[in-house]
């Protein structure tokens, strides 16, 4: 059983300066850097959403919608959507951002699945996210969506192997 204890969840923001080592020869960002910052602001968002340590368990599809360039503030936002018993997913949005701050301009997203653990690495049970806006639905049930495509997936790789 998930953890009684119902929990908001607080939006994680995070920011980057792209330099040259996270670009490729065309001088716009690889796709696994950008993973990379995902993957770091998810778990800050569900570190502090679980109060304990998280490992990331998987990454959904991620799509590159519009290109960032060597000299661009990037800035991702990080926020838990569903709980599982010891699972949180997360939604992480990657933003492009203007010098002086008064533009954003999406640039892509991710929804990645953390497993809060304990020190010698066993799955914990999490708190269960607070749903109270229409919003907060909406998001719930895309979660549900992506723990169901996670199990599908681990279902078919173990036939596989
Ligand atoms: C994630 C991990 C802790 C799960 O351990 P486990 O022994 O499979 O534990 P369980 O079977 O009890 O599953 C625990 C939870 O993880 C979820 N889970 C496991 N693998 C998952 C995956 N690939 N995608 C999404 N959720 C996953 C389960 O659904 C379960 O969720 P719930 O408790 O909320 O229902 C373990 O697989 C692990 O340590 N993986 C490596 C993580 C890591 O090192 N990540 C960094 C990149 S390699």
């Amino acid at each position: 059983m998930p953890n009684d204890q119902l929990k908001e969840a607080i939006e994680v923001t995070n920011s980057e300066l792209v330099i040259p080592p996270h670009t490729n020869h065309f001088g716009t960002i690889f796709g696994g850097k950008v993973l990379e910052l995902m993957d770091i602001t998810g778990a800050m968002a569900a570190m502090r959403f679980a109060n304990e340590d998280v490992v990331t368990a998987s990454i959904d599809a991620v799509d590159f919608k519009k290109p960032i360039q060597v000299g661009d503030i990037i800035e991702l936002k990080g926020k838990v959507i569903h709980t599982a018993r010891t699972s949180m997913v997360v939604k992480v949005d990657l933003f492009r951002v203007d010098k002086n701050e008064r533009h954003r301009d999406f640039s892509c997203r991710g929804y990645l699945v953390f497993v809060a653990i304990t020190p010698d690495g066993k799955a914990k049970e999490v708190p269960t996210l607070k749903v109270t806006t229409d919003e907060d639905k909406k998001n719930w049930a895309i979660g549900e969506k992506i723990k169901q495509r996670a199990k599908e997936r681990q279902i078919r790789d173990a036939d596989e192997v």
